[in-house]
């Protein structure tokens, strides 16, 4: 079984499997060459040949132990038919949904065909992983939990705290169940989607869920987590889950209780003590700070040698504690691999 399998499977894997959040990206000269074709970024993702490509990329340069589908978690609105734009620079712009008849504007009938693009970019990555020898990089597919994928719509694009958003689940609790609830059925179809495309394990970011008091991340990051994993384990009982929810602190061991088989860990927690909040069953992926990976050198390694040093032993994936940064140098990424592969 591939090493990054054997780790979501429960497998204390040493040294362990690696990849990084955002492993395509800006950092890379490749992929510059690539968007500077594509100046629209939602045409990227809907191109399956290019899609495919930039998600190979970095697979070719270090040989990571899982690809990520290159896509994004915006893309699911998209295809609900709620706009979204990416503007230079400026990150993403979607309309402000703020009431009942934007949330019924939404149209999960025609999400199947929408996606298309992106299940033939799947289909071609897998086959691109054995037809390039990587025999044992696993598949990665993904979504947006509804959480963090009805902040960027309620608030129309990024936040420092979400606080639009946060207002409406207290103030509109009708309103905002009703859009979780559309967004929690359509992601199981989409992640469906997914795994039959060739997906081979999944990942839900939730990079906001941690904006949240704890009533409410129970009530809107656990509970709908808990519903998509649950589907997807009745459609396929094989399939194996990681749930990223960021910035959870000491509700990370409350999240195991949605049945992932892996929890990813943000860089501002200490990787020893939330593993030791979870079943040991369960892999911790995670969490080098992105800007330990930009400075290099010595600071770099004591970081990586602490964050293994705290999970030997037990199920493991190495990775970021967020998203790789545009600035990083691509050679410090290969020194961190150096790092990680030798335990
Ligand atoms: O990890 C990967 O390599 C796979 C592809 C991937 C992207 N975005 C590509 C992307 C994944 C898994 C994501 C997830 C994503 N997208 C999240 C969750 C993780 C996190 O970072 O918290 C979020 C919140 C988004 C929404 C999003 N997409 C924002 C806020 C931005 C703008 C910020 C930025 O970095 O430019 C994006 C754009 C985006 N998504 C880029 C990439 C490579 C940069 C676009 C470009 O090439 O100009």
């Amino acid at each position: 079984m591939k090493r990054l399998l054997r780790s979501l499977g429960g497998e204390a894997v040493w040294p362990p499997p690696v990849w990084l959040m955002r492993q395509a990206g800006r950092y890379l000269p490749e992929y510059r060459a690539v968007r500077a074709g594509v100046p629209d970024f939602v045409a990227l993702c809907t191109t399956p040949e290019l899609a495919a490509e930039v998600t190979l990329q970095p697979i070719r340069r270090y040989g990571f132990d899982a690809a990520i589908l290159f896509s994004d978690i915006l893309m699911l609105p998209w295809a609900l038919g709620h706009g979204l734009e990416f503007q230079q620079g400026e990150g993403p712009v979607l309309p402000k949904l703020r009431d009942e008849a934007a949330v019924a504007a939404l149209d999960p009938a025609r999400v199947a065909e929408r996606v298309q693009p992106i299940m033939e970019t799947v289909r071609r990555v897998r086959a691109g992983l054995v037809a390039e020898g990587f025999d044992d990089t696993t598949l990665i597919g993904f979504a947006g939990a509804p959480f963090t994928v009805a902040c960027y719509m309620i608030e129309g694009g990024g936040s420092k705290d979400f606080a639009t958003v946060r207002g409406m689940a207290y103030a509109q609790p009708a309103l905002f169940r009703r859009l979780m609830d559309t967004l929690t059925d359509a992601t199981i179809d989409y992640l469906t989607a997914q795994v039959i495309a060739g997906a081979e394990a999944l990942m839900l970011f939730d990079s906001w869920a941690g904006v949240l008091s704890a009533s409410m991340f129970r009530e809107h990051v656990i509970a709908s987590a808990t519903r998509i994993v649950a589907a997807l384990r009745a459609r396929h009982p094989k399939i194996r889950l990681i749930g990223f929810p960021r910035l959870a602190g000491v509700l990370v061991g409350e999240y195991a209780a949605t049945g992932v088989d892996g929890v990813g860990i943000d860089t501002g927690s200490d990787i020893g003590m939330a593993a030791a909040m979870l079943p040991a069953r369960v892999a911790v992926q995670g969490n080098l700070d992105p800007l330990a990976v930009v400075a290099g050198g010595a600071a770099m390694t004591a970081e990586a040698a602490g964050i293994l040093a705290a999970v030997r032993g037990r199920p493991f994936i190495f990775n970021l504690g967020h998203g790789i940064v545009p600035e990083t140098p691509p050679e410090h990424v290969a020194a961190l691999l150096e790092i990680v592969r030798a335990g």
